[in-house]
Protein backbone atom coordinates (compact mmCIF):
# COMPACT_ATOMS: atom_id res chain seq x y z
CA UNK A 1 0.00 0.00 0.00
CA UNK A 2 1.67 3.42 -0.73
CA UNK A 3 0.92 6.36 1.32
CA UNK A 4 0.20 9.92 -0.05
CA UNK A 5 2.68 12.39 -0.43
CA UNK A 6 0.52 14.24 2.72
CA UNK A 7 1.11 11.42 4.89
CA UNK A 8 4.59 10.81 4.02
CA UNK A 9 4.82 14.90 4.54
CA UNK A 10 3.30 14.39 7.96
CA UNK A 11 5.43 11.03 8.65
CA UNK A 12 8.96 12.45 8.11
CA UNK A 13 8.27 16.01 9.41
CA UNK A 14 5.52 15.38 12.20
CA UNK A 15 4.73 18.53 13.63
CA UNK A 16 4.27 19.30 17.43
CA UNK A 17 5.80 15.52 18.40
CA UNK A 18 6.30 15.83 22.42
CA UNK A 19 4.36 16.66 25.40
CA UNK A 20 3.72 19.45 27.77
CA UNK A 21 3.94 18.35 31.43
CA UNK A 22 0.75 17.14 33.24
CA UNK A 23 0.78 18.65 36.11
CA UNK A 24 0.30 22.03 33.90
CA UNK A 25 -3.32 22.95 34.81
CA UNK A 26 -3.52 24.52 31.25
CA UNK A 27 -3.27 21.02 29.88
CA UNK A 28 -5.55 18.17 28.94
CA UNK A 29 -4.17 14.77 27.99
CA UNK A 30 -6.02 12.44 25.99
CA UNK A 31 -4.15 8.65 25.65
CA UNK A 32 -5.75 5.96 23.33
CA UNK A 33 -5.52 3.01 21.66
CA UNK A 34 -6.40 1.42 18.94
CA UNK A 35 -7.98 -2.52 19.60
CA UNK A 36 -7.22 -3.17 15.77
CA UNK A 37 -3.48 -2.68 15.97
CA UNK A 38 -2.65 -2.28 19.53
CA UNK A 39 -0.90 1.55 18.23
CA UNK A 40 -0.86 4.01 21.32
CA UNK A 41 -1.52 7.69 20.53
CA UNK A 42 -0.98 10.57 23.31
CA UNK A 43 -2.16 13.76 22.44
CA UNK A 44 -1.88 16.76 24.76
CA UNK A 45 -3.68 20.43 24.29
CA UNK A 46 -2.89 23.52 26.18
CA UNK A 47 -5.22 25.70 26.70
CA UNK A 48 -5.08 29.55 26.96
CA UNK A 49 -6.72 30.31 30.26
CA UNK A 50 -7.99 34.29 29.45
CA UNK A 51 -9.65 32.96 25.88
CA UNK A 52 -10.46 29.37 26.25
CA UNK A 53 -9.24 28.70 23.46
CA UNK A 54 -6.23 26.14 22.45
CA UNK A 55 -2.90 27.76 22.00
CA UNK A 56 -0.82 24.66 21.63
CA UNK A 57 -0.72 21.07 20.55
CA UNK A 58 1.75 18.13 20.86
CA UNK A 59 1.10 14.46 20.74
CA UNK A 60 2.98 11.03 20.84
CA UNK A 61 2.22 8.37 18.43
CA UNK A 62 3.71 4.28 18.58
CA UNK A 63 1.81 3.34 15.79
CA UNK A 64 2.25 2.97 11.69
CA UNK A 65 2.80 6.21 9.24
CA UNK A 66 -0.75 7.08 9.24
CA UNK A 67 -1.22 7.67 12.62
CA UNK A 68 1.44 9.38 12.86
CA UNK A 69 0.41 11.49 9.91
CA UNK A 70 -2.92 11.84 11.59
CA UNK A 71 -2.13 12.96 14.99
CA UNK A 72 0.67 15.71 13.61
CA UNK A 73 -2.18 16.82 11.16
CA UNK A 74 -4.93 17.51 14.16
CA UNK A 75 -2.00 18.83 16.68
CA UNK A 76 -2.15 21.88 13.21
CA UNK A 77 -5.98 21.93 13.43
CA UNK A 78 -6.82 22.55 17.22
CA UNK A 79 -4.45 25.65 17.07
CA UNK A 80 -6.17 28.48 17.91
CA UNK A 81 -10.00 26.26 17.90
CA UNK A 82 -12.24 26.28 21.15
CA UNK A 83 -12.83 23.65 22.99
CA UNK A 84 -15.91 23.08 21.58
CA UNK A 85 -15.07 23.57 17.97
CA UNK A 86 -11.89 20.95 18.88
CA UNK A 87 -14.67 18.61 19.62
CA UNK A 88 -16.22 18.92 15.85
CA UNK A 89 -12.95 17.21 13.97
CA UNK A 90 -13.72 14.28 12.12
CA UNK A 91 -12.00 11.24 11.33
CA UNK A 92 -13.58 11.40 7.99
CA UNK A 93 -11.80 14.95 7.28
CA UNK A 94 -8.36 13.74 8.65
CA UNK A 95 -9.00 10.59 6.23
CA UNK A 96 -9.86 13.12 3.31
CA UNK A 97 -6.85 15.71 4.01
CA UNK A 98 -4.65 12.67 3.88
CA UNK A 99 -6.19 10.71 1.47
CA UNK A 100 -6.22 7.08 3.73
CA UNK A 101 -7.32 4.25 1.96
CA UNK A 102 -10.17 2.13 3.88
CA UNK A 103 -7.47 -0.25 5.94
CA UNK A 104 -6.26 3.19 7.17
CA UNK A 105 -9.17 4.93 8.20
CA UNK A 106 -8.90 3.37 12.15
CA UNK A 107 -5.97 5.31 12.33
CA UNK A 108 -7.48 8.68 11.71
CA UNK A 109 -10.48 7.72 14.24
CA UNK A 110 -7.57 7.10 17.06
CA UNK A 111 -6.70 11.26 16.01
CA UNK A 112 -10.65 12.43 16.69
CA UNK A 113 -11.14 9.93 19.81
CA UNK A 114 -7.55 11.57 20.92
CA UNK A 115 -8.85 15.05 20.82
CA UNK A 116 -11.68 14.19 22.28
CA UNK A 117 -10.38 12.32 24.89
CA UNK A 118 -8.02 15.71 25.61
CA UNK A 119 -11.12 17.81 25.57
CA UNK A 120 -12.36 16.04 28.13
CA UNK A 121 -9.59 15.83 29.95
CA UNK A 122 -8.92 19.25 30.12
CA UNK A 123 -12.91 19.64 31.07
CA UNK A 124 -13.20 17.50 33.71
CA UNK A 125 -9.83 19.78 35.15
CA UNK A 126 -11.96 22.85 34.83
CA UNK A 127 -15.67 22.26 35.80
CA UNK A 128 -16.77 25.46 36.00
CA UNK A 129 -15.13 26.49 32.51
CA UNK A 130 -16.70 23.22 30.91
CA UNK A 131 -20.16 24.43 31.88
CA UNK A 132 -19.51 28.21 30.57
FE1 LIG B 1 -0.53 -0.28 13.61
FE2 LIG B 1 0.87 -0.77 11.55
S1 LIG B 1 -0.75 -1.88 12.30
S2 LIG B 1 1.45 0.24 13.24
FE1 LIG C 1 -3.42 1.09 13.55
FE2 LIG C 1 -2.55 2.91 11.98
S1 LIG C 1 -2.53 0.80 11.63
S2 LIG C 1 -3.27 3.18 13.96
Amino acid sequence: MAYSDKVIDHYENPRNVGSFAKSDEDVGTGMVGAPACGDVMKLQIKVNPETGRIEDAKFKTYGCGSAIASSSLVTEWVKGKSLDEALTIKNTQIAEELALPPVKIHCSILAEDAIKAAVDDYKARHPSKAEA
